[in-house]
């Protein structure tokens, strides 16, 4: 059986979110590296609706801005009045048939508090809906607690007769397991003729969507349920105890899917990884990783322990152990860390490696170019096969200005040196070990700034005498007879 297009797919994001005691708004949120109504949308966008539209009203301005740089495909319409999720999906009807003309077909409703809703649920709740040839079909769940949730009424036959809000509800009702997700699929044509006759006689004083079913119910259209097992793709998110423990289930979801595509994850109880993240397979996540933002890691590699990683591109074989880093480039079987901060800018060639105690940023590394040990390279250039002295460090700033360092291909940059920008190390070039490169070398050069040594026989005997240094001296130039057998 095939499912039409949905007309579209209203998400519901106007409410207050006073329970996340937050100054940011509640939709505002992220889990895994997308807010709240980020995964909303493109789950709405997953079944190609002809429309989307996010309805606002509570902190609308940022709400709105954040919805047209997420997705700027998705309509944005004001709930004019707070009273209500029938008002909510009224003034949404309205803003999009203003727009659009008369709506054909089938209208899905969901809200953007609730995260893990995605392509299967609302294509199941669309097929059980085109099957049965539903006037509305609502996605219900049956729980141990039903708690505040709406309860689902059936008559005798198993058909749904309507919707109580937990608050109006008797307490045989309230007694009923099965509740209302939120999420339905209506009619367009339904909506249109039911939408206006909503009152707000209930203990809320509010206009109920859900009240579009017993009003359907009475004039004869039919109502379906489909219930899901999967109670998570209907949670909400109303404080941050439900952010976090979806913020869990949908990282537990998204390893899962990775470890499915052949990713090892040694221990998904401390990884993370956001949503917009892709990995190729063989590769090895260890523990204590976390992968943020729109990283994209090749295959073979392997991350950790203890890394985190955000809109980083790894090639396929790289090693990146015990780093943080963000904004940076690492080429294939490149190796990184441990202990290493990569900042924007950094590019690592191919079979490159950045070591020990290394910070860089703004700086382009050439294929097997090493940067092993103890140093900051910022705003730079290195060579192909150039190696970095340990304890050398890129001055990059004068106190005023950046400038950029070059260092050619096959240098040799001696421990310690300091590249005091701008300046340039030429191709086959070297420094001393504690030089300090103020003017350029040519290609070819040694560079040499240190003071010829001079050694003052005798000093410790002379100046410190008694101490275990004088001593181990005195021993090292008069050393004890060999015990003979
Ligand atoms: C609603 C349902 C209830 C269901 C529950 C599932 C109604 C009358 N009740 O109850 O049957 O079990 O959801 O979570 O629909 N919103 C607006 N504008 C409004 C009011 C709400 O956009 O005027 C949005 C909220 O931002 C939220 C969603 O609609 O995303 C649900 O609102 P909420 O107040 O949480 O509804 P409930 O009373 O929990
Ligand atoms: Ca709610």
């Amino acid at each position: 059986m095939t499912i039409p297009q949905p007309a579209a797919v209203i998400v519901l994001a106007a409410g207050a979110g006073t329970r996340m005691k937050s100054s940011l708004p509640k939709v505002l949120h992220p889990i895994c590296g997308r807010t709240l109504v980020h995964h909303a949308l493109l789950a709405a966008q997953s079944i190609s609706p002809r429309h989307v539209v996010a309805v606002v009203h509570h902190d609308k301005e940022a709400v709105s801005a954040h919805i047209a740089q997420a997705t700027p495909e998705v309509m944005i319409a004001e709930q004019k009045v707070l009273n209500g999720t029938g008002s909510a999906v009224r003034d949404a009807l309205e803003a999009l048939e203003g727009e659009h003309g008369e709506l054909q077909g089938t209208i899905v409703v969901t809200y953007g508090d609730v995260p893990l809703i995605d392509q299967a649920a609302l294509n199941g709740l669309l097929a059980q809906h085109t099957e049965q040839g539903n006037h509305i079909t609502v996605l219900t769940i049956v729980l141990d607690q039903p708690g505040a949730y709406g309860r689902i009424l059936r008559d005798s036959d198993g058909s749904v007769a309507g919707i109580r809000e937990f608050k109006d509800c008797t307490p045989e009702q309230a007694a009923i397991q099965e509740i209302n997700s939120g999420i339905y699929a209506f009619e367009a044509a339904v909506l249109r003729e039911h939408l206006p006759n909503l009152d707000a006689n209930n203990a809320q004083g509010e206009f109920y969507l859900t009240d579009v079913l017993g009003l359907a119910r009475s004039v004869g259209q039919k109502i379906g349920g489909n219930i899901v097992a999967d109670s998570f793709v209907a949670e909400g998110v109303n404080d941050r105890v439900q952010l976090a423990t979806l913020g869990e289930e949908m990282n537990r979801r998204i390893l899962e899917g990775h470890m499915r595509a052949g990713v090892t994850i040694v221990d998904p109880n401390t990884t993370w990884i956001d949503a917009g993240v892709s990995i190729g397979p063989d590769s090895r996540i260890l523990p204590g990783t976390q992968l943020h933002g729109a990283s994209t890691l090749g295959a073979r590699v392997t991350i950790g322990p203890d890394t985190t990683l955000a809109d980083v591109e790894i090639g396929d074989g790289a090693e990146v152990i015990r780093t943080h880093g963000s904004l940076a480039v690492i080429g294939p079987d490149a190796s990184v860390g441990p202990f290493a901060y990569l900042r924007p800018g950094t590019q690592l060639g191919a079979k490159g490696k950045i070591g020990t105690y290394v910070e860089t940023k703004n700086a382009i590394i050439g294929e097997g170019a090493k940067v092993p040990h103890l140093t900051y390279v910022g705003d730079a250039e290195i060579g192909p096969g150039a190696n970095i002295g340990a304890g050398s460090i890129f001055a990059n700033y004068d106190g005023v200005t950046k400038s950029r360092t070059t260092i050619g291909a096959e240098a040799r940059v001696g421990s310690k040196s300091v590249l005091v920008a701008p300046v340039t190390v030429g191709a086959g070039a070297y420094t001393g070990a504690g030089t300090i490169v103020r003017q350029d070398v040519p290609p070819g050069s040694l560079a040499v700034t240190v003071a010829q040594q001079r050694n003052s026989e005798g000093w410790v005997a002379a100046k410190r005498p008694g101490t275990s240094s004088a001593q181990a001296a005195a021993e090292a130039a008069n050393p004890a007879p060999e015990a003979s057998a």
